[in-house]
């Protein structure tokens, strides 16, 4: 008996390449990341934030999709452009959901600090988590290797115990990356107790959170309270990374407890990758805006410039490390002064 026509057809789709939207996301972080990059150092993160928001959008509207923006620069009233709810592309299929953070660690590039990112993140329509009224979680995030290991529950010194042991060390070898905020002082007294060893960041746990999950990473595990968009974006780049995010709503107030319980939030559910990014066709992409573990930033050679972008796309694994050169002279001709 020969195939159905649906079988045969499944069959030749299956066999037939479809567009990489990835690699149409890759200009518009590039974009956000040589824009933003003017900015480094110069001590304004509002105006470097708002020059990785007009690039990024500029090139966005030359991809063919029908986006909504699920997580962007916040409501329609505080930021003009790419807020959320906002409808992006030509409206021709597919129809996706769409994660921004044009410029994610606004501090870090206005100071000049290593691993400001510009990053997008793309998902079928109704897949990627809504963070409501609550602007942090929760995380623990970690590479393939100790993904079942992670555990928000269980007391942090013994869950760096268990990763030791699965790595074949001793506590001392472990090193948590986390956030230094003054709401993660008692965590970062019982790992330094425990005999691990932290690695502080100012700002920037997406990419915090990439370094924790790579293979060969120099750290071991990211723990800590930081943005739930932020948490959503990770998890989407994690589709295609592999290790695992899990995350737990973490109101800041009883006011934000309230109107999450309101709105139907279980503030007790721990949310893994999946949950938080349940497509199965995510896009990603993230530009080096400065210096960090995970991506160079942008670099300035006489009238050109280079950038490196992670590219992924999680239904064929492939994760891709873009080098680009750009001609800033030929980019001034058709955009105008938009890249410096
Ligand atoms: P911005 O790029 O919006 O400044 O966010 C940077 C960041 O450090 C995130 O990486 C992190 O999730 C969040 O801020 C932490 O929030 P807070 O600074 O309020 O502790």
């Amino acid at each position: 008996m020969g195939p159905t026509d649906q079988e045969a057809g499944t069959a030749r789709s299956a066999a037939k390449p479809d567009r990489n939207l990835a690699l149409e996301l890759v200009r518009v972080t590039e974009a956000a990341a040589l824009a933003s990059a003017r900015w480094v150092g110069r001590g304004d993160k509002i105006a470097a934030d708002q020059a990785a928001v007009d690039a990024m959008r500029h090139v966005l509207d030359s991809v063919s999709m029908d986006g909504t923006v699920v997580i962007g620069e916040g409501e329609k009233d505080e930021a003009p452009m790419l807020y959320n709810g906002e409808r992006i592309g030509d409206g021709s299929p597919p129809t996706v959901d769409i994660a921004v953070d044009p410029l994610e660690g606004t501090r870090l590039c206005a100071l000049g600090m290593p691993s400001a990112i510009a990053v997008i993140a793309l998902a079928e329509r109704g897949t990627m988590f809504d963070p409501g009224p609550c602007v942090y979680m929760e995380k623990m995030a970690g590479g393939e290797e100790i993904a079942d290991l992670l555990d928000l529950d269980r007391p942090l010194p013994e869950t760096l115990k268990l990763i030791a042991e699965r790595k074949g060390g001793s506590v001392g070898d472990v090193i948590v990356v986390m956030l230094d905020r003054p709401r993660h002082e008692q965590a970062m007294k019982e790992v330094r107790e425990a005999g691990a060893r932290i690695r502080l960041i100012t700002d920037g746990d997406v990419s915090a959170s990439l370094l924790a999950v790579s293979e060969r990473s120099p750290v071991d595990l990211l723990w800590g309270i930081g943005g739930t968009p932020e948490g959503v974006i990770s998890a989407a780049a994690l589709k295609s990374m592999g290790g695992q995010l899990i995350g737990r709503l973490w109101p800041r107030d009883d006011e934000e407890r309230s109107a999450a319980v309101d709105a139907g939030y279980d503030l007790d559910r721990v949310l893994t990758a999946d949950d938080l990014c349940s497509g199965d066709d995510v896009f990603f992409s993230a530009t080096g805006v400065t210096d960090g573990d995970v991506l160079q930033g942008v670099r300035y050679r006489g009238p050109g410039a280079t950038t490196e972008s992670l590219v992924m796309r999680s239904r064929s694994g492939t994760v891709r490390r873009v080098h680009a050169r750009h001609d800033r002279s030929k980019l001034r001709e058709i955009i105008g002064e938009r890249y410096g």
